[in-house]
């Protein structure tokens, strides 16, 4: 028993104090049970863009790039475009100095609309398909990662002139993460891998074809990776097989992409991943290891997604309905896993905050749940909110900022939210509400 269970005002106080690293920097609230971000108070945002609504603070976004520059001073930081993207994110990303990680012609398109240089573009993916790759060329991205033995002949017929490119291999360390997110082992469909022999047969295959320029290698441990010491242990078998490829074919390749996942906090108390410490130790590793095998260090790259845009985006919910069952009170929103699948794909569970009117009641324990025909549509388990919790309330979920939007699907036929940049006082709409018009327009009848 906590001492906030003893004393229920605690409690209540307690519940009004935004957990520290799970809100985006400019996050405030009042004691009038106001909460603001980018300065601009949420229940005006949501009257004025209806709700669901994703509120993204701009410095926030901001000072993650700029951490990752600092701790990264040598290092190309490229943003992965999946966690989330748009015009002006892809602008954010430029004006910050970023290189960007695409994924499909659809992310190369956006992000050059929003005027992003396309020689700074990495194209991923597992499957490119013809479309993927003509677009890539047509835009001219800067380099393309190879996944399979099956694509280096239709990207070296396709390319109009000599493409760099690099080769993810699959360097057989384990994450440590859910398994839904684990990308780094044997045995899973992304990536050549150095032990059966295919990240071998794919270097020779790339090195004998003139259209191609064999730059690098890759590697992608797979998401919400906690600990330094996988990236470091990855970083050795990188090295090594960097020295293979030297021994077999007397080639030194020049740059070398440890990808992302840097893990995120989404409750209270988890740790955020050791950046300072990442920069400290990943890329001397790479030095030292290069330096024994008698290599020139290669331009190390990382690969980060949520860990730049997660906790830059708080959602905003209306509450429609609250039923206070046997043992559990459900509070139920205007959205859910249409907008964030996170929670029925991972299990993901996030805080929720009431806000809009002053806390005068101490907190009682429920479950937020979506709107959505599943009941794995849960959006939050065992979260205290105000026992006076009511339909027509506001509801804020943070740490919406990746992998939301991004993932948001029509299901039930809803409109996806909009994403609205705050900063300065400032709301400025980057993606807006889909409606039922857009959902027509694709119906073919
Ligand atoms: C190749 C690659 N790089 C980077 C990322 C970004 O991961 P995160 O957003 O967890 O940093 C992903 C995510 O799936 C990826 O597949």
């Amino acid at each position: 028993m906590t001492l906030a269970d003893l004393i229920p005002s605690l409690r209540t106080s307690l519940s009004s104090r935004l957990e520290p690293g799970l809100w985006p920097e400019t996050a405030r609230t009042t004691c009038e049970g106001q909460l603001l971000v980018g300065g601009v108070d949420l229940a005006h945002l949501a009257a004025r863009f209806g709700t669901p609504v994703i509120a993204f603070d701009v410095t926030d976004v901001r000072s993650r790039c700029r951490a990752y520059r600092a701790a990264l001073p040598d290092v190309e930081i490229a943003f992965a475009g999946k966690a989330f993207l748009c015009k002006a994110m892809a602008r954010l990303a430029d004006q910050e100095g970023l290189a960007l990680d695409v994924c499909s012609g659809g992310e190369v398109a956006v992000a050059a609309a929003g005027g992003f240089p396309a020689s700074r573009m990495v194209l991923h993916g597992n499957v490119k398909t013809d479309e993927d790759l003509k677009i890539a060329f047509a835009a001219g991205v800067g380099r393309i990662v190879i996944d399979s033995l099956d694509e280096i002949a239709a990207l070296a017929t396709l390319a109009p002139t000599r493409q760099q490119v690099l080769l993810r291999v699959v360097p057989g360390v384990d994450a440590g993460t859910h398994a839904g997110l684990t990308t780094g082992t044997e045995d899973q469909k992304f990536g050549l891998s150095i032990a059966t022999g295919a990240a071998a047969d794919a270097v020779r295959r790339v090195l004998a074809r003139p259209e191609l320029e064999l730059v690098g290698l890759h590697c992608h441990l797979g998401s919400q990776v906690r600990e330094v010491r996988r990236y470091t242990e990855a970083a050795r078998r990188m090295v090594a097989f960097l020295a293979e490829i030297a021994r077999e074919h007397g080639v030194e390749l020049p740059q070398l992409d440890i990808g992302g996942g840097h893990a995120v906090p989404y409750a209270a108390g988890e740790n955020a991943f050791d950046l300072t410490y990442f920069g400290r130790t990943v890329p001397a590793i790479v030095a030292a290891e290069c330096r024994d095998a008698g290599l020139e260090v290669p331009r190390l790259t990382v690969e980060p997604g949520r860990a730049l845009v997660a906790r830059a985006g708080v959602t905003v919910y209306r509450v429609a309905a609250v039923k206070r069952g046997l043992r559990r009170t459900f509070v139920a929103v205007d959205g859910g896993m249409s907008d964030n699948p996170r929670p029925a794909l991972y299990g993901a569970r996030y805080p929720v905050r009431r806000f809009g009117r002053p806390v005068r009641l101490p907190s009682a324990p429920v479950t937020v749940v979506g709107r959505h025909c599943e009941s794995s549509d849960v959006l939050a388990e065992d979260v205290l909110l105000p026992a006076d919790v009511a339909a027509g309330d506001l509801l804020a979920v943070p740490c919406s900022g990746a992998y939301h939007s991004s993932l948001a699907s029509n299901y039930n036929q809803t409109g996806r939210p909009p994403v609205v940049a705050v900063a300065s006082g400032a709301a400025v709409p980057m993606l807006r509400r889909e409606t039922i018009e857009d959902l027509l327009l694709r119906d073919a009848g």
